[in-house]
């Protein structure tokens, strides 16, 4: 499988093409400092065989912002070399930290903008990222992530909503690539040409007036003549179109942009997936391998190792995914797929972010502050009756769904079929019914469930029932009446 090749990034050698994207853990106290449970999280990814692991944005400065990692003076370093050494102390797995400048942001409403910042302001940012690069190098870290992506600084920089007039001017694309330029020469200049520095960046903003990937193309262009060392792309979270909380400051994923970021479960797999086809087409069409990371909803590996293959990525970024199970690398390459966890993208994670709450995944055991360890001796799941005895009544235009509980799991995927596709994971619940509220009538649905354990093992598929979803009454007759 292409998916478990290795990749040479500027001489960090990845063990397979398989990334954790950075994910904040708000593991952290206020004070910023690495933990153990922030280095358990990390390690926790390493024993999967995650290829890269970007840790969680950590601050360059020292403006306050809840729970989160600071890499804003030397301070830190003994932490950061503590995390990237027990990351390097359980697997090939490599490891980079993405370092992130936000503005401030009051609970009032107001936030402060690039435009707001003076001269000397920019070049305190600039000298701060290029101090803040070369700490990581100084902890140990194989890399550095620049993070312009998202609400924050440099990405507000690329947007087409900069409104600044000076070098930095929003009106040309020059203008907008003019603080990258100057960050990315200030990061060479202290960590050295053979030291690997990523970018994050947003393929679209996602916003009204935003830019979209015919400039993002442009963008990558840019930054691979640079010389970044790999591309990884996310869309949206933006301040433009978050929604305001009475008493909280304003959170970027709270909007339709927020949305596009963390696609939630009514999305379909892989909606970003070609954004990042375009742009790496691009920019190997002008002369330039810079590895692309592509990201959002992937979580199937035939998916991942098909867009590899298809030329559309270099690597496959999963956060949540491998949030809800960090051994899926390992699961794949010991051809146990079935024992995968499947994330079912109900953002649970994304609101305790968004609370300043320890963030977990919904599937794992209660309580549980990382996911549980891999267990393949552990004896499967079995049915109580023999073949799980699944039920589907129709009721008020939704299928309803029950089953026999099954002793000791934590929970049991949910299969559907949409008229003879391919059946797919639809939710993963902790009870053992389920209803259905996305039906179509006219259409059949076949279901079976599969209860898991805690380690994610999964048991065999109840039995399986199939519905024809019936018209909604009166339907045809209102529609004879509206051709008539
Ligand atoms: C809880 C949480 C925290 C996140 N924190 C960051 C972050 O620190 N930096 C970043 O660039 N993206 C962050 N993201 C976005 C993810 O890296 C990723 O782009 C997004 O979840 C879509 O990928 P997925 O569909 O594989 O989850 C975060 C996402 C979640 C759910």
């Amino acid at each position: 499988m292409k998916l478990l090749e290795p990749l040479d990034i500027n001489g960090m050698v990845l063990p397979n093409r398989i990334a954790v994207p950075a994910m904040v853990t708000r593991l952290s106290g206020e004070d910023g400092y690495v933990n153990d449970d922030i280095i358990d999280r990390y390690r926790r990814y390493a024993e999967g065989e995650v290829g890269l692991i970007v840790v969680e944005a950590m601050a360059i400065h020292g403006s306050k912002s809840g729970p989160l990692l600071r890499i804003s003076d030397d301070s830190f370093i003994p932490g950061h070399r503590r995390l990237a050494e027990a990351v390097h102390g359980a697997s090939d797995s490599k490891v980079v930290p993405q370092i992130i400048h936000f503005m401030k942001v009051a609970r009032s409403g107001w936030r402060q903008k690039i435009e707001d910042l003076s001269a000397e302001q920019i070049e305190a940012i600039i000298a701060d990222f290029g101090a803040a690069a070369a700490r990581a190098r100084e902890a140990g870290y194989d890399g550095v992530e620049l993070h312009s992506a998202h609400a924050y600084t440099l990405s507000s920089f690329l947007s087409r909503r900069n409104s600044r007039k000076d070098a930095f001017s929003g009106k040309t694309l020059e203008g907008r690539l003019h603080m990258f330029g100057r960050v990315m020469a200030e990061v060479r200049r202290l960590v050295g040409h053979d030291f690997p520095v990523g970018i994050r960046f947003l393929a679209e903003e996602a916003i009204k007036d935003g830019y979209t990937v015919d400039e993002a193309r442009l963008i990558a262009l840019r930054m691979a003549q640079a010389g970044v060392d790999y591309i990884s792309l996310s869309v949206g979270g933006k301040f433009e179109d978050a929604q305001p909380r009475e008493g909280h400051p304003l959170y970027p994923y709270t909007g339709y942009s927020g949305d596009r970021c963390m696609p939630g479960n009514w999305y379909p797999a892989l909606p970003h997936a070609h954004l990042a086809a375009t742009i790496k087409q691009f920019i190997n069409a002008k002369g330039h391998d810079v590895p692309v990371i592509s990201v959002g909803k992937i979580s199937d590996p035939g998916d991942a190792e098909r867009l590899l293959q298809d030329g559309k990525a270099d690597i496959i970024g999963m956060a949540r995914q491998l949030l809800a199970d960090p051994d899926w690398p390992l699961k794949v390459r010991q051809s146990r797929q079935d024992a995968i966890v499947h994330c079912i993208y109900c953002n649970v994670c994304k609101q305790l972010d968004e609370n300043f709450k320890e963030v977990h995944c919904f599937l794992w055991p209660k309580g549980a502050r990382q996911a549980p360890a891999d267990d393949p001796s552990r004896p499967l799941p079995v049915w109580p009756d023999g073949h799980g005895d699944l039920t589907a009544t129709i009721s008020d235009g939704q299928i309803q769904l029950a089953w026999p509980k099954v002793p000791g799991v934590i929970g049991y995927d949910v299969y559907r079929a949409t008229d003879g596709e391919v059946a797919e994971v639809v939710e993963a619940v902790k009870s053992n019914k389920y209803s259905d509220r996305t039906v179509l009538g006219g259409l059949r649905y076949d279901y079976f469930v599969r209860p898991f354990d805690a380690s994610g093992t999964a048991g065999p598929p109840s039995r399986q029932v199939s519905v024809d979803m019936p018209m909604p009454e009166g339907l045809a007759t209102m529609l004879e009446a509206a051709d008539a």
